[in-house]
């Protein structure tokens, strides 16, 4: 019998899919899933609705048992934490071979800034502000994970964050909706082409849903509470976006909305991402998140089961509630069979389109997985990547870009460390394939003409190296003490012209589970700093890091400051490349990076309030103890060369453009570089309060040394529109400051009337 059903079904599986294999057409789909949902049981069905655990890398405390028995009995949708071919094609013939209707697995894994090859962390490539590059990022993710074994990666990661205390704002674009919506459609394209039919694009996975990146105080999993006006105009933008653009999942979040947890609330994953935005795809819980509802205190086993499925939630990730409890909530009515039935039918189509019913092992191909990773190609990107991410903070008297025939000391515990240049989540890149900046250097000149010192350890605070070891740091302690270290840098930085002092966070000091409530550079790594500023010699501060950090001292007493986030493989080669000038840098940042602690959270489109910052009166909404601006503001960057804005110019559109404002450009400095021209705009009068400025636009373009172009940025109705109060999204006439620059705070201003 078993044998029969599954010859029927292959066939059906063949016929269906040789029809549709470039461009699937609903109706074969639709007439396929139908049949083959016709055989299925009650139980079937909501182990399409199964994900679990196994393997390497997990994320969470949770692991499965018994992975390969429940395969064999159908139980068993999708899995997570493996790759590679062999490891796949082991599982996936468990399922085709073994189980009772042969229904393929569906690998996934978290490929979130390259595979094997890694670009810099999400923050960095969004400091790019080139969507190009950034799509082309996630292509070549998609081919090398595509390559080995996977169908789906649980990316992009499009929540806004404007806490850096927050470790996972190294995970996503930063603090933007306008810009944040532009790169979560890059990596959409990246990852599945529109065409999931290809054997190299993957699902991608649009997290976390929603507004993970306002968890209070910036701890991670905390509590949200916020209102819809904020939520519609400054959080949602970038999940809409995902779903405009047809990703093909979507991921709950851990934390509660209007103090129902996200996945299990009814409102967000069927009113609003079914009814009101038309989602078609398929939506998977975080890790174990139906689980954890039973702390958030909303029900036990079953009822937290029951609200998820009622919620509209299609797949649950490892805790495996639905597969517990979903057979006896049906049978005793507490939920529809067709819910059940429409969960289990988008799972089946995500398989269909990706071509599993056709070719199950069409991912685990081994001999494909040696041509596709860490090719010379995939490497070129990387460099790339990480070169246009950097972000040059300071560099006062052009220090920056350094000769190469001076004598230059390089400081500092992250010149020769490898383990942190992938950064956190870089799936399965191997941080000993990483380019060290000594090696590089070694590479580019022979590094024995260069002075060296370790100058102090990566921390000093042994609670946190072992909490951070726990996570894979390998972060030593010389045996020196850091009194020694520290002479010794010093006894080195007297002999050089100029220091560059590498220094930063351990890559686990950011991402998931990693928040920080002190976001200064570790204590020892300050100490040094300030012995290299007291011997009087320039210094440049290289900077690895995750997150915006508190970096007042450093710009007050440091002659230069280049972000370099966690680079990825090519770090090294890209650091040297713009610290001697064969790369200008252009990166310009995305969240805010505030004087201290206590401005966060500070953002560039805040509201003006009824008392706008004024920082000479009294009665006025500011802090007294420090400025009332950021240390860099939102969009800010210096590159090697310096560009001259022009006033605006403004002219009547034409239809649909309402305004075009044009700005000349001009290269007044010594360098080609490419500059990120951007536009804001503040809608001056409104029904409900409006930011004091929003990104609405950008151009890049590059320019040789004296030359200069017009840009002109078309202003559309749609750019003028809003949620107001009755979460209609409208335009309303009135008047519109519009500012253009190099930054969010240096602009040339302009009104123009809707
Ligand atoms: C938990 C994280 O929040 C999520 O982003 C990730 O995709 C899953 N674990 C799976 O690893």
């Amino acid at each position: 019998m078993k044998c029969n059903l599954f010859l029927v079904f292959i066939l059906l599986a063949l016929t269906a899919c040789k029809q549709t294999s470039s461009n699937p057409n609903n109706k074969d789909m639709d007439r396929f899933v139908d049949q083959l949902m016709s055989q299925m049981t009650l139980e079937e069905k909501i182990g399409q609705m199964n994900q679990l655990a196994i393997g390497f890398d997990i994320t969470g405390p949770i692991l499965n048992e018994g992975v390969e028995e429940k395969i064999k009995a159908g139980s068993v949708g999708s899995v997570l934490g493996i790759y590679t071919p062999e490891a796949t094609r082991k599982l996936q013939e468990l399922a085709v071979k073994e189980s009772r209707l042969g229904i393929p697995i569906l690998f996934g894994y978290d490929v979130i800034h390259g595979h094997r090859t890694i670009f810099p962390l999400n923050l960095g490539l969004a400091a790019s502000w080139d969507l190009d590059l950034i799509e082309r990022t996630a292509r070549i993710a998609a081919d090398e994970a595509s390559a080995d074994g996977l169908h789906w990666t649980f990316s992009p990661m499009v929540d806004i964050a404007r806490d850096p205390r927050w470790g996972r704002v190294s995970e996503g674009a930063g603090e933007d909706p306008y810009l944040g919506s532009l790169i979560t459609r890059a990596y959409i394209k990246g990852y599945e082409q529109n065409d999931l039919s290809q054997n190299n694009t993957i699902l991608s996975c649009i997290k976390h849903f929603a507004l993970y990146g306002a968890a209070e105080a910036g701890r991670d999993y905390n509590t949200v509470d916020m209102s819809r006006i904020r939520m519609y105009n400054e959080y949602l933008p970038p999940y809409k976006a995902g779903a405009d653009a047809g990703a093909a999942t979507f991921m709950t979040s851990f934390n509660e909305i209007d103090g129902v947890p996200a996945t299990g609330n009814h409102w967000l994953l069927t009113e609003l991402l079914r009814d009101e935005w038309g989602y078609q795809g398929f939506v998977v819980t975080d890790y174990g998140a139906i689980r954890e509802m039973i702390s958030h205190g909303v029900g036990d086993e079953r009822e937290v089961a029951e609200l998820s499925f009622k919620a509209g939630v299609d797949m649950e990730m490892v805790s495996e509630l639905f597969y517990q409890y979903g057979p006896e909530l049906v049978k005793s009515g507490k939920i529809s069979e067709k819910v059940i039935n429409k969960a289990c039918r988008r799972v089946l189509e995500a398989k269909y389109k990706l071509g599993l019913f056709d070719d199950p092992y069409r991912y685990c191909n081994e001999e494909e997985k040696a041509k596709r990773y860490f090719t010379a190609e995939n490497l070129a990107v990387a460099k790339e990547a990480a070169i246009k991410s950097m972000v040059l903070l300071k560099n006062d008297n052009e220090l920056l870009p350094l000769d190469s025939t001076k004598k230059i000391a390089f400081i500092g515990p992250q010149v020769k460390r490898k383990r942190d240049l992938i950064g956190s989540w870089s799936a399965a890149g191997d941080y000993n394939q990483a380019v060290s900046l000594w090696e590089a250097l070694d590479s580019k000149f022979g590094a024995n003409r260069f002075l060296y010192a370790e100058g102090c350890n990566l921390l000093e605070d042994t609670l946190l190296i072992r909490k951070l070891n726990g996570f894979g740091s390998k972060i030593e302690r010389s045996e020196k003490s850091s009194q020694y270290l520290i002479q010794e840098a010093l006894n080195i930085a007297r002999r050089a012209d100029v220091v560059v002092a590498v220094v930063g966070e351990a890559f686990s000091m950011t991402g998931e589970a990693a928040s920080r409530s002190d976001i200064q550079l570790p204590e020892n790594q300050r100490e040094l700093l300030k012995a290299l500023a007291q011997t009087g010699k320039p210094v440049v501060l290289v900077l690895m890091n995750g997150r915006p950090l508190v970096l007042q001292w450093e710009n007050d007493h440091l002659n230069a400051i280049l972000e370099t986030w966690f680079g990825g493989t090519m770090t090294g080669p890209a650091i040297a490349d713009v610290l001697f000038g064969d790369a200008v840098p252009s990166g310009k940042i995305t969240m805010t990076y505030p004087r201290n602690l206590g401005q966060i959270p500070i953002y560039y489109n805040y509201k003006n309030t009824g008392r706008p910052i004024h920082e000479e009166q009294k009665y006025t909404s500011k802090y007294l103890d420090v400025p009332n601006t950021p240390l860099y503001p939102f969009g800010y960057g210096l590159s090697y060369t310096t560009f001259e804005y022009s006033d605006l110019t403004l002219e009547t559109g034409h239809a649909p453009s309402v305004q075009e404002i044009s700005i000349n450009i001009k290269n007044t400095g010594k360098y080609t570089a490419t500059e990120t021209v951007q536009l804001y705009l503040r809608d001056k009068v409104a029904s409900i309060t409006r930011p004091v400025k929003e990104l609405k636009a950008f151009q890049q373009i590059e320019l040789q040394p004296g030359e200069e172009k017009t840009l002109t940025f078309e202003i559309s109705e749609n750019d003028l529109k809003f949620y107001n109060s009755d979460l209609e999204y409208r335009a309303e006439p009135g008047e519109f400051d519009v500012f253009i620059g190099g930054n969010s705070c240096d602009t040339k201003q302009a009104t123009f009337t809707y």
